[in-house]
């Protein structure tokens, strides 16, 4: 056996430790954020833990145990005199559910992911992973919290426009299909947006119709329509103008089956909005970014179980679904217009197919 390396080692030694600190800081940030300990100290300015307590509703002993962990972690400050405050930056990060970087929602996911892995640990045995719903209610609250601000800001006022003539379509009236609906949020806007176009969210997973039933409800618009691709599936009859897949084709048993089933359920002249992730070309390539770490991890926890949730699954997963393999999947159905639209978003690319 080789002799470990010292300085190595004690390389190794530190990146692991950061990563075990990471792990364990992150379950008690999103408990933070489930408790609105950040909201409570954004809207307090500097606040002793007995303060903070009343005003949260808590119990002291607890709140200052995770006021000094969380100044430990440099997550919270530290005044002095027994007083924390956070920076607008942070309070931005993890008390403003609305903006657009908010990542209170992420944080506060870890333990149902995290809970999942008993679960996956029988995956890695049996190859079949767990789909959408057997990953439980709380899967689908997540995955509308992490896309959620996108569509209320921008989808409408600035992705639409960038596509051919939609918006014009739009306004005077088409028949457009969400494909992968989830909680509906994309529905609601452009139901908003386009009061004389009609809407239709397909979905596989019952905790998302759920969510995306009482989203249109609350929404009040009478132009969407939500199906059950189980009993309900995409006509195959050329009628929409406009289809969209929000993040989700990385995730489905059987792409290839759904992409030809888009093929005919669009108008000859319609057109296809894709959205998914903006995975690099090779395994290779992803090594040298950033975002590869946590997309391989949510592959796991999610993308790439739900993927694999029947027998003979895709399997693509998070990263599984770059451009070029976009463009073969797309172009192999049919279409014979493919495009990036150039949108930047951290992690997603944006894609217009025509027939
Ligand atoms: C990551 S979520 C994205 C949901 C939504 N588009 C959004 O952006 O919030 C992927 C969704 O695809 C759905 N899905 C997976 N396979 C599907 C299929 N064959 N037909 C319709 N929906 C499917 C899942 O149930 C899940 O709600």
């Amino acid at each position: 056996v080789p002799t470990p390396d010292r300085d190595k080692l004690s390389a190794a030694l530190d990146e692991l430790n950061g990563m075990m600190t990471a792990a364990h800081v992150a379950g008690l940030v999103g408990l933070g954020v489930r408790l609105g300990l950040y909201e409570r100290l954004a809207a307090a300015g500097a606040v002793t833990s007995a303060e903070l307590a009343r005003a949260a509703g808590l119990d002291e002993r607890w709140v200052r145990e995770w006021l000094h962990g969380q100044a430990a972690a440099r997550v919270v400050g530290y005044d002095g005199d027994g007083h924390f405050s956070i920076t607008p930056e942070v309070a931005l990060l993890l008390a403003d559910e609305d903006h657009l970087f908010y990542l209170g929602g992420s944080f506060a996911g870890i333990p149902n992911r995290v809970g999942l892995v008993p679960q996956i640990e029988e995956a890695f045995r049996t190859g079949i992973g767990l789909s959408f719903d057997e990953r439980g209610a709380a899967a689908a609250a997540d995955t509308e919290r992490l896309f959620r601000n996108w569509y209320r800001q921008l989808l409408v006022p600035v992705a639409l426009p960038m596509l051919d003539g939609v918006v014009d379509r739009l306004t005077a009236g088409a028949t457009v299909a969400d494909v992968g609906c989830g909680a509906g949020v994309a529905l609601v806007e452009m139901a908003l947006a386009f009061p004389s176009s009609a809407f239709h969210g397909y979905e596989v997973s019952a905790h998302a119709l759920e969510r995306a039933a009482t989203n249109v409800a609350a929404a009040g618009v009478d132009n969407v329509e939500l199906h059950d691709v189980a009993d309900a599936p995409l006509p195959p009859d050329e009628g929409f103008d406009l289809i969209t897949t929000f993040d989700c084709l990385h995730d489905m048993t059987a792409p290839a089956e759904v992409v030809a089933e888009i093929r005919k359920a669009i108008r000859p002249d319609g057109t296809w909005f894709i959205v998914d992730i903006n995975g690099a070309a090779t395994f290779e390539d992803n090594l040298q970014t950033r975002m590869a770490p946590i997309m391989y991890a949510m592959s796991v926890y999610g993308c790439m179980s739900s993927a694999l949730s029947e027998p003979g699954g895709a399997g693509l997963g998070t990263l599984g679904l770059p451009e070029p393999r976009m463009r073969e999947l797309v172009e192999g159905a049919g279409f014979s217009r493919f495009r990036r639209i150039p949108l930047d978003h951290p992690f997603n690319a944006f894609y217009e197919a025509r027939p």
